[in-house]
């Protein structure tokens, strides 16, 4: 079974409420968001591997470590995913990036792709999918089959908010993939909407409605 990891530093949790909050305008929200997701890269990197390498200070030779080129794949899920993408590249400026299009029918609540485009060689990639709302699970399991069916080996999933039962639904069906969530909020409503969650992501990121 992946692991659920729930990231409570204090920065992110800060940040996590400005974002929560209704008066935080489009403007802000989409600062912190790349914020907490540029926090987020930090923790789900810890495992990346590295070599030794020599390399010449200002003082002496030194034996040092630099990452040893493991390809990185940054996936958002789109729309809302793409506000993620930036603090994940500040971090990780040589990973690709690839665009699921998925979004939830809001009367059925089931996922329906639009559009698909990922590097070819998403094989030899880790994979990280973005979305900030994981509330059914429906739209990142859809999406994890896409990349699947692709030939992706290696993913691991990136949230700002889960339900529980997003993350019951995710390792439910797919027990390979590892979770990075800020927050675990308390339940989804009739809606499929998080509560207390942050309402929209997508329209608070672009400012539709
Ligand atoms: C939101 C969110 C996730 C999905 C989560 O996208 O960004 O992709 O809902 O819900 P689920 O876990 O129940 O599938 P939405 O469908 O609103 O599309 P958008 O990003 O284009 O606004
Ligand atoms: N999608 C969102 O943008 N917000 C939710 O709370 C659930 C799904």
């Amino acid at each position: 079974m992946g692991i659920v990891k729930v990231l409570d530093h204090p920065l992110i949790q800060h940040k996590l409420t400005f974002i929560r909050d209704k008066n935080t305008g489009s403007k802000e929200f989409r600062e912190l968001v790349e914020e907490v997701a540029l926090l987020l890269t930090y923790e789900i990197t810890r495992d990346l591997p590295l070599e030794d390498v020599e390399i010449e200070t200002p003082v002496c030779k030194a034996k040092t470590k630099a990452l040893s080129g493991k390809k990185i794949g940054v996936i958002p899920i789109l729309r809302a995913g793409l506000g993620m993408v930036g603090g994940i590249l500040k971090l990780i400026p040589a990973a690709k990036v690839g665009h699921i299009g998925v979004y939830r029918d809001p009367e059925t609540l089931q996922p329906v792709e639009y559009y698909c485009k990922t590097p070819t060689d998403i094989a030899e990639r880790d994979l990280i999918v973005v979305d900030p709302m994981l509330a059914t699970g429906g739209s990142a399991n859809a999406s994890i089959k896409f990349l699947k069916e692709r030939g992706a080996q290696n993913i691991k999933l990136m949230c700002l908010i889960a339900a529980p039962e997003g993350i019951e639904a995710v390792q439910k069906v797919h027990p390979d993939v590892d979770i990075y969530v800020a927050a675990v909020d308390e339940k989804l409503n009739e809606h499929g909407y998080i509560v207390p969650g942050l309402g929209d992501a997508g329209d608070r990121l672009f400012g539709t409605k």
